[in-house]
């Protein structure tokens, strides 16, 4: 494998440009994007999305579409997790090692670090992407890039600036 980094990551996006434009709604492009992550990047082994619960008082995360080991989390409150960090901030958060954060709830045994990204629609927070590893400190900046980048057209997919409704 001679690819470098930078290569492989610009090949991901290109990718997910691709699934973007291909895709007839958003949902489908939330399913290629899970499926994309965690076939091409080594490290990403659990990849999900977390959407809002229309509607949901309290506001409620509820698991979408995912690549990975079945999670007990599929539905989180916006004031637990490393997913209600994310989602109630408005922020990327990126954990090197979940043992020592205390906000973690565990997915799986075998998670070592962890990096949640929200996606916005019209400015809003909508839902968010969320990626476990089993390697620690799996999330440089190259990969918190791709995976803005990726929540980003779902975010886009959401408002339908390609003519998508759902
Ligand atoms: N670890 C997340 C929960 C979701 S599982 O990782 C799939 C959290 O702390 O919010």
């Amino acid at each position: 494998m001679t690819t470098s980094k930078p290569d492989k990551v610009e090949e991901i996006r290109k990718a997910a440009e691709r699934l973007d434009a291909e895709a007839r709604s958003t949902d489908e492009l939330m399913l290629g994007i899970t499926q994309l992550l965690n076939e091409r990047m080594l490290k990403y082994n659990w990849v999900g999305f977390y959407m809002l619960e229309p509607g949901a008082d309290p506001p409620m995360l509820v698991l979408g579409h995912y690549k990975g080991a079945m999670t007990p989390h599929t539905r989180i409150p916006l004031n637990q997790g490393i997913c209600g960090a994310a989602a109630s901030t408005g922020k990327t958060v990126v954990v090197d090692d979940v043992t020592k954060d205390s906000r973690y709830l565990a997915c799986s045994l075998e998670t070592k670090s962890e990096i949640v990204v929200p996606v916005f629609k019209h400015g809003v927070v909508a839902g968010e992407l969320d990626i476990d590893s089993h390697f620690p400190a799996a999330f440089g900046l190259e990969d918190r890039e791709l995976i803005e980048y990726c929540a980003g057209l779902v975010g886009k997919s959401l408002e339908g600036k390609q003519g998508k409704t759902s």
